[in-house]
This record gives structure tokens, sequence and C-alpha cells, in this order.
């Protein structure tokens, strides 16, 4: 069965690239992104894994941990890191699971038989402290990802885990943000003492908490 939003992340063991990680462990008290690339040494994902690099200050920054995957083994992920950082400009910095065994795609499902029966698809699952499944995106093979997109998404679940709010649609760091249904007038005047405005009684449009 396929791993939906809510479930518990599976554990694992795996070599990276940056030695042995256990899944949950390695993870502690961070948010997650794990993402999978279907092949060393191809071209979009090579512009991918320079992407990561790039982003990974801003992930650090929202206390999140990335960590990518392909179906080849470590030696084969450390030639193509060189080419990664000489064509991209960004070394890797991140730990790039081995998964010549397929142990983690099978876990996770990375692998879907229509679309290839041996390498992976790009998948990303965004992973909460509390090890559960906040976000599942799948790509495939012939479309690199919007890394600015997952940095977004993230910022949108942070907020919510922290001030009930949801966010609309477009919505960008620093943009006005609703007020969850679950939260009654009542309980909105004290959590948003600032006001808000009523659109229609379930639609509360707050200016961006903690902005
Ligand atoms: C790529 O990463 O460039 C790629 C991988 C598999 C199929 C198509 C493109």
């Amino acid at each position: 069965m396929s791993i939906r939003i809510g479930d518990t992340a599976p554990d694992f063991t795996a070599q990276t690239t940056e030695g042995t990680i256990t899944f949950h462990e390695w993870l502690g008290d961070s948010w997650g992104v794990l993402f999978s690339h279907p092949k060393d040494f191809t071209p979009v994902c090579t512009t991918e894994l320079g992407e990561a690099a790039r982003l990974k200050p801003e992930f650090d920054k929202r206390n999140v941990k990335i960590i990518g995957l392909s179906v080849d083994p470590s030696d084969s992920h450390h030639k193509w890191a060189e080419d990664i950082a000489e064509t991209q400009g960004h070394a890797l910095n991140f730990p790039v699971i081995a998964d010549a065994d397929k142990k983690v795609s099978d876990l996770y499902e990375m692998i879907h038989p229509n679309a290839s029966d041996t390498f992976t698809v790009r998948s990303v699952f965004v992973i909460g402290p509390d090890k559960k499944v906040k976000l599942t995106l799948t790509y495939p093979a012939s479309t690199g990802r919007n890394f600015a997109e997952i940095l977004r998404v993230i910022d949108s679940l942070q907020l919510t885990a922290k001030y009930s709010v949801a966010t609309p649609v477009n919505w960008k760091d620093g943009d006005d943000v609703i007020i969850v249904p679950a939260v009654s007038d009542e309980a909105a005047k004290e959590k948003f003492p600032g006001g808000w405005k009523t659109i229609k009684p379930y639609l509360r449009v707050v200016p961006q908490p903690g902005k």
C-alpha cells in the first residue's frame, strides 16, 4: 500500500554518501525531505542535486534535513558528485542513499513498474518532527522538480503546525494566511488579537503570524 499523508514514515538503515544512517535516528527532532532520483549520471538529476545543494542553507534555516536517493551504489554516487560540483557549481552537502538493492525504494514505493521496472520516479516525502508524512509528490523522470516549491510547502506546513493557519492559493512567505475552520471566532480572538478580516464566515484572513 502506498505511503499517504499522516502515515509514519517507514524507518530504514541504509548506506549513503555520508556513511550508514538509520533514518529516524538521523532525522532526530528535525523535519526531513527524502527525494529519489532515477539514476546516477543523468542530466535532470544532476541539475536537481546541484539545486538542492545550493538551497541547503534555506533547508537548514527551517530545521529541515534533506536526503536524496538513487538506485546506484556509493562509489557511483561519489564519482557523480564530482560532476555535480563541476557542472552545477555546488558540491553535494547532504547524504544520498545508495539504494542498489532497492530496499528503500521498495519501502517507499518509489519504483512505479508501469513507468520503469528498474528506476525510481521522482518522489518527494516531507516528514515532520513527529516522523509523520506531511507531503508526498511524484514527478516523472523527465521533469525536474521545483525545490523552491518544496521550501514554500515547508513554510506553509510549519506555519500550520505553529499557528493553526492555512495558506491560500499561490501563497508565499509574508502573504496573508487563513484561519483554519477548526478555530472558532472566540478562540481566534485569543490567537489573533490584532484581528482578522471575515470575507465569509468560513474564509477569515489574517496577516501572517510571526512576521
Ligand atoms: C534524468 O535525470 O535526466 C533522466 C532520468 C531518467 C529518464 C529521463 C531523464
